[in-house]
């Protein structure tokens, strides 16, 4: 394996808390609230409803957004990409039209799917995992087909005190102690979780060859909902 992959992994499990089981599991439980309604609405606006897509998706986690793609759509052809062993063990009953490759998505190689070969790609809650998404924007460009589409959910950077309050709601930070470590961590937390603003994803999905066509607020404005053809 190589040193950067082995570093994503390491920096991957501290950042999810220490615990892939756990991590593994949360993201199972948050499947459904992270793929509802409002999901699905703006998914199929923004994704071509020509059968035989190839649909790709990011930072698949155990898979189960491909799985249910593939049973509504036993014709696409889908891939998952993910790279945390905790959560590739997590992919059981792979159905026959689903391939999961293993890569870091910090730095993709080029050749990891051939040019204009993606009708549609998501990427529900990877990019603030990235050490920095240019690398893989500017390969979607190249793989992703002129027209086709990039669906992005991820959180936004939200004011510090904001998270403060919302992490620790009964402290009254005039009066209480706080814990060193439970304050080392809060803001380790804050700065990996909230890294980007909305617009900031628009303007480099744009620098990299994308044009936004529309963007949504979730979770009262923590977190963005992005929609952009490949030009
Ligand atoms: C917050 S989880 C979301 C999982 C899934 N997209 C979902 O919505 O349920 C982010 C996923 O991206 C994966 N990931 C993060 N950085 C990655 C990288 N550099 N290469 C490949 N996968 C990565 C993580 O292992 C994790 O499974």
């Amino acid at each position: 394996m190589s040193e950067d992959l082995e570093n994503t992994r390491q920096f991957l499990h501290r950042h999810h808390g220490g615990d892939g089981h756990r991590a593994a599991e949360r993201t199972m439980t948050s499947h459904e609230r992270n793929h509802d309604e409002g999901f699905w609405a703006f998914w199929r606006k923004h994704v071509s409803s020509e059968s035989e897509l190839h649909v790709v998706d990011l930072g698949c986690g155990p898979a189960l957004f491909l799985k249910q793609l593939a049973m509504q759509h036993p014709e696409y052809r889908l891939t998952g990409i993910e790279v945390a062993p905790y959560m590739l063990a997590r992919i059981e009953d792979k159905p026959d039209n689903l391939e999961i490759r293993i890569a870091d998505l910090n730095a993709p190689g080029e050749e990891v799917f051939p040019m204009d070969s993606i009708d549609a790609c998501l990427a529900n809650m990877l990019i603030h995992e990235l050490f920095q998404p240019m690398v893989l924007f500017q390969r979607l460009h190249h793989w992703i087909k002129p027209g086709g589409s990039l669906i992005l959910t991820d959180n936004i950077r939200q004011p510090l005190e904001q998270f403060l309050r919302h992490r620790f709601p009964a402290t009254d930070f005039s009066k209480d102690s706080l814990s060193p470590q439970d304050m080392n961590d809060s803001f380790r937390d804050y700065f990996e979780h909230n890294r980007y603003t909305a617009d900031e994803f628009a303007r480099l999905l744009e620098l990299a060859g994308f044009e936004v066509t529309d963007q949504q607020r979730l979770k009262e404005g923590r977190a963005t909902r992005i929609a952009a053809r490949n030009t």
